[in-house]
């Protein structure tokens, strides 16, 4: 299992099949135990590895699902959390100019199991990794999503997903729409589902949100069955062309520097929103509309009360998945703990000969 996650280019597709049995496993647990909650979880939290462990989750950028998810997951499967912040680029040293290397490595020397960390900086989960791996106590880091790069947890969540609501089947074509350039969930997802033969994407955007040239070569270069779409991307549902549609909201925080982007990516919205009558389509035509929320204008309200509509059904499925996720990592680094736990004496404790 991963000592770190940082990037959906980690997750093979063995990683994931381990990841998927856990989470169903979990999910199946916690059903019963939602339903009976006397139901004795001895043999569960046993299981899971997590009793007795530490987690510190660090978001300097604005989360509800992620956030909430990985507590309630941590706290589910009998862990600690012995210090949180929503807003750590405010609330924490960060705001007195410390780097976010200085943060992590601080943190790791406390002797926390793991660091969940979301931040604005597109590289920024593997800066955290590097840094928790320099200090005697390494922490494995968690990429709860970094800048407009990164989601790897929201990919593995979204998978999961699609596993669900595809029953046996393999091969599937999805499309994803919205502002493809800046939102890191697509970026994440398409990453994962590259590795899967017999995926076919789409990607449904006005040119000035289209995917980057470097997720572009990436899928080249994974022999992804892949188009670009700007227009008449209707004719996908009507056509019943794709089994799913993940639709995405502007990054509307992503382009403060670009005014004049913003202002005719905001005047083309309309044209790639998720109108009741698509709506009804997608419901009749058995075509799931997936969304990584928070969702805005991009899909009509009465949209989200079709049965089309899976996104809080996927919402919940992080739930389960992080459960599993953060099971998988703490059982693998408990087991090679005696190998690198301390990697190093703490040269302060024993200089001081406390
Ligand atoms: C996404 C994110 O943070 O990238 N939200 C999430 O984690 N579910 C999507 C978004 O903010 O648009």
């Amino acid at each position: 299992m991963l000592k770190h996650l940082v990037s959906a280019s980690q997750l093979t597709p063995e990683i994931l099949a381990r990841l998927f049995e856990t989470s169903r496993e979990i999910e199946e647990f916690w059903v019963q135990h939602r339903m009976n909650p006397d139901l004795d979880k001895t043999m569960f939290l046993e299981k899971c590895g997590v009793v007795g462990k530490t987690m510190i989750p660090l978001f300097y950028e604005s989360s509800t699902r992620t956030r909430v998810t990985f507590h309630m997951a941590w706290r589910f499967l009998g862990g600690d959390i012995p210090f949180a912040t929503e807003n750590a680029g405010i609330f924490s040293s960060a705001a007195k100019g410390e780097t976010l290397e200085d943060t992590l490595q601080v943190l790791s020397h406390y002797g926390p199991n793991l660091i969940v960390l979301r931040h604005p900086d597109n590289d920024a989960g593997q800066r955290a990794a590097d840094a928790t791996d320099m200090s005697p106590f390494p922490a494995s880091v968690i990429n709860a999503g970094s800048g407009s790069n990164e989601h790897p947890t929201q990919a593995i969540l979204d998978a999961y997903t699609i596993k669900k609501f595809l029953g046996r089947n393999r091969e599937f074509s999805i499309a994803f729409m919205g502002d493809l350039a800046k939102g890191r969930t697509v970026r994440s997802l398409a990453t994962l589902l590259s590795q899967y033969p017999g995926v076919r994407m789409y990607f449904v955007a006005p040119r000035l949100t289209q995917i980057s040239d470097d997720l572009r070569q990436k899928l080249r270069a994974a022999k992804v069955d892949f188009e670009e779409i700007e227009t008449g991307w209707d004719s996908l549902i009507k056509n019943r062309a794709v089994k799913f549609l993940y639709q995405t909201r502007l990054q509307e925080e992503r382009w403060q520097n670009q005014p004049e982007i913003l202002a005719e990516i905001t005047r083309l919205q309309p044209e790639y929103t998720i109108t009741e009558k698509t709506g009804e389509l997608m419901t009749k035509h058995e075509v799931f509309l997936m969304h990584p929320m928070p969702i805005r204008d991009e899909i009509a309200e009465p949209v989200k009360q079709m049965p089309c509509f899976i996104g809080f059904l996927q919402a919940q499925c992080g739930f389960f998945t992080r459960m599993g996720l953060m099971s998988e990592m703490v059982k693998s680094a408990a087991a090679s703990h005696s190998a690198i736990w301390p990697k190093k004496k703490p040269a302060a404790v024993s200089a001081a000969r406390v």
